[in-house]
């Protein structure tokens, strides 16, 4: 029987929430329980600020009951700012079961636990591995870049238990370059008993790049890892980490291991000329006995020869359409804004994912075979699924568009495709095409369908070893979905292991041009072009929005930030700390006030059912959009270059939207810099007057229980700035 996402904090501590009979009793009708689920739901209609409150709370994450755990959780996710200092005297408790509560909660908070900075990083001190665990994930949470947070990380980098360093380590990744410090852990990490962790060390360092220098030996030594997903990590953290590790790979391409010799010739002719001072050893390996090491060389020593590093086949595509097309399609995804994204597919019946994995990367995480992860198709029964009731969900959480996984890496199929058996339509019980259900339903309830499409595949037999001819599948399969589906929008994913030449990018945004003139397609389309590709109609960023949209802002393009409640973008029935609605909605207006859309994930289980610990989020998000809707949709970001002193801005025409999360210093909104006269000011939810004065706009008391007072402002003509 599936169990629900919430914490299942009692078996956390044993350090796993794996399926099995030991699942305490979903339903437990008993008025004794009614009562405490009762009180809980109680306490999360306010925000709880005293620490008796708290703590009571705390021990209701341990209650055997279900409902009561996740409205605890619930509750504690919205608690006040003093309830932040309650939670961190929490992590202090004798008691394991409540610190690795208050640690758990706390991972929920975002920036918003900030006060709790010290006390967590003493938790990393813990006894209990599970308080250590989700005491690192909570800081990575507030802030990596701040310099106490991620060295207390990089030292954590050595704890004794994997989820601690999978988890310390999924964060520092996010740094970037900015993780250097972390080098020398990540030269131990390298050696890991833990497959999945050497693999992710490799990915640190490619995200470090050239300042990952030190670990060159180290990765090359990965080259003949027993695992074939650490070799090939390791080969793209060579080719990122650059040309200096030219010697190394020269002297591996000598190896006694032919995968050694292949992956050192790759990663060489991927330098381009900057490998010339290994030519002969690429010659002599161009005569290889290996027929793969051959081939890889003699490529190589074509790009030496002409100087082809991976850069120059980044193109985009040479469909040329006309500018009104263009300017529809940006204007209608302006008008929308928010939108909600659905991750469904068998990863959804195991539905697991230790701390810092995600639960939709199951099959590479567990490094499972095709076969056994076929098998969990056939608890994919979608019994319950109710399309009419999911389109009319999002529209009650104000989303205006829909994207859900047509396929995701594993390749399964939620259409009934004719290029595959592998899908929910033939392959498993559902027997149903759910993308054209759920695209009639949503059709129905005015909300934009799009089809989420993974270009990597797990499952498909060609996807290695016959590449092109699986490129001629993944375009038969997008022609599918857009010759039979009204589609809104194509968004491409799983697009880093191949160039936009090799997937073919520009023949698929013809297709899409031609067959679809109104349809949109993100930037997921080859290795390396997110963000930069030319033809797509926006860019997407997840989770590190604030570190890399100051970038983005200087273009014209549009982008999205796509964010989900836990770290799974799937269902997971293991622990998962929900982001609270307060601080979805927080982030929604921070992407918004950026000139991005928000997208705003949710995992479905199996049978088609929503987590009631979902919906509650999604409630306060909608009934929060249908005051303040105005300031989101179809809004231009901040015309000020970033926030004022009050807090985040965005724009409609001549309308300014203050979005205020505290009160303003001095009781006054100002606004640096504006040149245009202001008409008038009122709180956008009520319609409260509010005075103009020479200095700004008298500030109004924040309306209780909202995370964000919007502030409306109308001003004579379109916004002028001082820059
Ligand atoms: C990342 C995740 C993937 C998810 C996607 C959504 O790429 O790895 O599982 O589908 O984000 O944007």
């Amino acid at each position: 029987m599936a169990r629900s996402p919430v914490v299942c904090l009692a078996l956390l501590l044993a350090a796993s929430c794996g399926g099995g009979d030991s699942a305490p009793s979903v339903r437990s009708n008993s008025e004794e329980v009614q009562g405490r689920r009762e009180e809980v739901k109680v306490a999360g209609e306010s925000s709880a600020d005293s620490s008796g409150e708290v703590m009571r709370l705390l021990r209701s994450m341990d209650d055997t009951d279900l409902e009561v755990r996740w409205r605890a959780e619930f509750a504690l996710g919205r608690v006040s700012p003093y309830g932040i200092r309650s939670l961190a005297d929490a992590l202090r408790d004798e008691n394991p079961r409540i610190r690795l509560a208050a640690a758990f909660v706390l991972g929920a908070q975002g920036k918003r636990a900030k006060p709790a900075t010290t006390a967590l990083i003493d938790a990393l001190a813990d006894k209990e591995g599970g308080v250590r665990t989700w005491a690192a994930q909570a800081l990575g949470d507030i802030d990596p870049d701040d310099y106490r947070i991620s060295s207390a990380l990089t030292k954590a980098l050595h704890d004794p238990l994997p989820d601690v360093r999978r988890v310390c380590l999924t964060i520092l990744t996010r740094l970037g370059p900015r993780a250097a410090e972390a080098v020398p852990a990540l030269i131990d990490l390298l050696q890991d008993a833990d497959a999945g962790i050497r693999a992710r060390s490799c990915v640190a360092f490619r995200e470090i790049g050239p300042d990952g220098k030190a670990g060159i030996a180290a990765l090359v030594a990965r080259l003949a890892d027993p695992d074939s997903i650490v070799r090939d990590r390791a080969a793209e953290a060579l080719a990122k980490v650059g040309p200096d590790g030219v010697p190394a790979l020269a002297r591996a391409l000598k190896e006694r291991d032919p995968n050694v010799r292949r992956l050192a010739a790759e990663v060489l002719g991927a330098f381009g000329g900057e490998s010339r001072s290994a030519d002969a050893e690429l010659n002599e390996a161009a005569k290889d006995p290996d027929a793969a090491v051959q081939k890889a060389a003699t490529e190589a020593l074509r790009r030496v020869k002409n100087d082809a590093g991976d850069a120059a086949s980044m193109r985009g595509t040479t469909f040329i359409e006309s500018p009104d097309a263009v300017a529809r399609r940006s204007a209608g995804y302006k008008w929308a804004k928010f939108g909600l994204f659905v991750h469904w597919g068998i990863y959804s019946v195991p539905a697991r994912a230790k701390p810092g994995q995600q639960s939709e990367w199951l099959m590479e995480n567990e490094q499972l075979s095709v076969k056994e992860y076929e098998h969990f198709a056939l608890n994919f029964g979608a019994e319950n699924f109710n399309p009419a009731e999911w389109a009319k969900l999002a529209n009650e959480t104000g989303a205006r568009y829909l994207v859900l996984t047509a396929k995701h890496h594993d390749g399964f199929c939620l259409w009934n495709s004719k290029l595959t058996p592998y899908s929910a339509a033939r392959f498993a019980p559902a027997k149903r095409d759910l993308v054209g259900e759920l695209a009639a339903a949503c059709g129905k309830a005015d909300v934009k369908f799009c089809a989420y499409y993974s270009l990597l595949d797990w499952h498909h037999p060609d996807y290695g070893p016959n590449f092109p001819k699986y490129v001629e599948y993944a375009h038969g399969q997008i022609g599918e979905l857009l010759a039979n589906y009204p589609l809104w929008g194509l968004w491409l994913d799983g697009e880093w292991g191949h160039t936009v030449d090799d997937w073919k990018g520009g023949d698929l945004i013809t297709l899409l041009r031609q067959s679809k003139p109104d349809a949109f397609i993100n930037d997921r389309l080859g290795r390396e072009s997110r963000g930069t590709i030319a033809g797509v109609d926006f860019y997407t960023k997840e989770t590190d929005v604030p570190a890399t949209i100051l970038r983005m802002q200087s273009r014209p393009t549009a982008w999205e930030a796509a964010q989900t409640f836990g770290h799974s973008w799937g269902y997971v029935e293991s622990s998962d700390p929900l982001k609270s609605a307060e601080r979805v909605i927080v982030e929604m207006v921070d992407a918004v006030s950026k000139g991005g859309n928000f997208l705003l994930n949710i995992g479905p289980r199996p049978d088609g059912t929503i987590p009631d610990a979902l919906r509650e989020r999604m409630k306060i998000i909608g009934a929060w959009l249908q005051k303040n809707g105005d300031s989101i949709y179809d809004t231009d970001r901040s015309p000020f270059n970033g926030r004022i002193p009050a807090g985040r801005v965005s724009v409609k025409g001549s309308r300014l939207f203050v979005f205020l999360e505290e009160y303003p210093k001095d009781g006054i909104i100002t606004l640096p810099g504006l040149k245009t006269k202001i008409r008038e000011a009122w709180v956008l939810d009520g319609k409260r007057e509010l005075q103009v004065r020479d200095t700004g706009i008298q500030a109004p008391d924040l309306i209780e229980g909202s995370p964000v007072t919007v502030v409306a402002i109308e001003l004579e003509g379109v916004p002028e700035v001082k820059k």
